[in-house]
């Protein structure tokens, strides 16, 4: 149906059905997010829902999604979702609207060049070896603790030195749960509601109270001592590029969002990849056969990366099925139109890189894990492969994330087999971001008797 109305250049719109008074799609939303969200494309290209008194739009086709998010002009990152995020974040660089982005993404931009990639490289490795020394042959390993360690210990290492303040990068990690926990289940709820003293509400409260505390610790920190090599260190010299000092809100702002963006979405795509190469034990071998013909007994170095093709595929795979930000949101600054259709200024916009990466137009059979399809693949239409976003707004991590990813799954299956735990079949968790719902693997050391 979709198809044929966009052939004449006008999208199909349509309703979410099954909306309830007062609440609308709310219930459902929150009952099952991944169903009803993959529901929405069978509706039409843009198709209006309604959570509580929140009325927005889901854009489904993938290159109304593009032009969405590539258009910050129009579609930027204001409306109740977003300021509750800033609650979070502060006013940060994923967060920020775009009069305050540019400056911020010019501070941040430094930080992720390719030629600090190398030395990233390393750090991941390092960590690697250290979260999985104390593992003996046979060990279960409850999945999402230990990428979630993984994953804010090289964040940590990353942004702040070793001879940087300890306690402090203790009390971030330590805030991460709580804190992540609490934002989508916030998002969706009415102001008061999240003003209520409940037992989540206090410990998102106390959570957020102990990371900025710790974060503006480490800058205070940082303000005062000398010359240090780390993520850090670029953010207050390019404070300095962009006219003067930053206040430290801002600067904490910039802090914790990195930090939450670096752990909790890498962590996912972690556990993800662990699970997938467990299910599927041939792509696991081939994996672990272009490892060991490229890199010998070496751990990888970042330019060994670009000559393991089939790795990057699976990781590239295990994205497009599971992106960790399956939801993400704008709102219209002014009257616009999208796919012929007029949308008035403030209209709250919705676009879900999980739905349009599960559509059978851009993936036949979608659901099937098959890394072969990123092996020569062309590029597809714009906004088929939006697990990092586009445009101004796109992730300023991606490489980041990528090198991490490929350097955690090669290090891994060189050393150990993945093998399911017998138990009920894995479904996602979709909260802020997609996880393996109570994940856990056993882990055969390869070579021992
Ligand atoms: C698998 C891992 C990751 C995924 C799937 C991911 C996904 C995303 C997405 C979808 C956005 C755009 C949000 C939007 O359009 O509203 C974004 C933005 C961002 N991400 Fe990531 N991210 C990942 C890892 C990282 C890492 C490791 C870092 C840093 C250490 C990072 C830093 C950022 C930053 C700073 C932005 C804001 C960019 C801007 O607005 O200019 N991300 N990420």
């Amino acid at each position: 149906m979709g198809n044929q109305a966009r052939s004449t250049g006008v999208a199909v719109t349509g309703t979410a059905p099954g909306a309830l008074p007062l609440l609308g799609h709310a219930l459902t939303l929150l009952r099952d997010p991944l169903r009803f969200i993959g529901s929405l494309a069978e509706h039409g290209d843009l198709v209006h829902v309604r959570f509580g008194p929140l009325r927005a739009v889901v854009v489904c086709d993938p290159e109304l999604a593009h032009q969405v998010i590539t258009n910050e002009r129009v579609f930027d990152k204001e409306g109740p979702l977003w300021r509750r995020a800033r609650e979070v974040e502060g006013d940060g660089l994923i967060t920020t609207a775009r009069a305050g982005h540019r400056r911020r993404r010019r501070m941040v931009q430094p930080a992720f060049h390719r030629a600090k990639m190398p030395h990233y490289a390393t750090i991941m490795s390092d960590v690697l070896a250290d979260e999985t020394t104390a593992w003996q042959d046979g060990e279960i390993v409850p999945v999402s603790a230990f990428a979630l360690r993984l994953t804010s210990e090289t964040t940590a290492r990353v942004m702040f030195t070793d001879s940087a303040d300890p306690e402090a990068v203790a009390g971030i990690r330590a805030a991460l749960p709580d804190l992540v926990g609490g934002v989508f289940r916030r998002m969706l709820s009415p102001a008061p509601v999240n003003l209520l003293p409940t037992p989540a509400n206090r410990a998102f409260v106390r959570a957020r109270k102990r990371l900025q505390d710790s974060v503006e610790r480490l800058i205070a920190g940082y303000r005062t001592a000398g010359e240090r090599d780390d993520m850090m260190a670029v953010l207050l010299a390019a404070e300095h590029d962009e006219n003067g000092t930053t206040d430290d809100e801002e600067m904490s702002a910039l802090v914790t969002g990195l930090f939450l963006a670096g752990t909790e979405t890498t962590s996912s795509s972690v556990s993800w990849t662990m699970h997938m190469l467990a299910e599927h034990p041939d792509v696991q071998e081939r994996l672990r056969r272009e490892a060991e013909s490229v890199l010998g007994d070496r751990v990888p170095a970042y330019e060994d990366l670009i000559h393991l093709p089939y790795t990057r595929a699976v990781v590239t795979e295990v994205l497009r099925l599971y992106p960790p930000a399956w939801l993400l949101a704008r709102v219209t600054t002014s009257r616009t139109t999208l796919g012929g259709h007029v949308l008035a200024a403030g209209m709250n916009v919705i676009y879900s890189p999980y739905l349009v990466q599960r559509r059978p137009q851009q993936y036949p059979d979608p659901e099937r894990f098959d890394p072969g399809r990123w092996l020569n693949a062309a590029s597809g239409c714009p906004g088929s492969f939006l697990t990092f976003g586009e445009g101004a707004r796109k992730c300023a991590g991606d490489t980041f994330a990528l090198t991490q990813l490929m350097v955690v799954a090669t290090g891994l299956v060189r050393r150990w087999e993945l093998r399911p735990v017998p138990g009920p079949r894995k479904r996602p968790r979709a909260r802020a971001v997609l996880h393996p719902r109570r994940l856990r693997l056993r882990l055969d050391r390869r070579g021992a008797a």
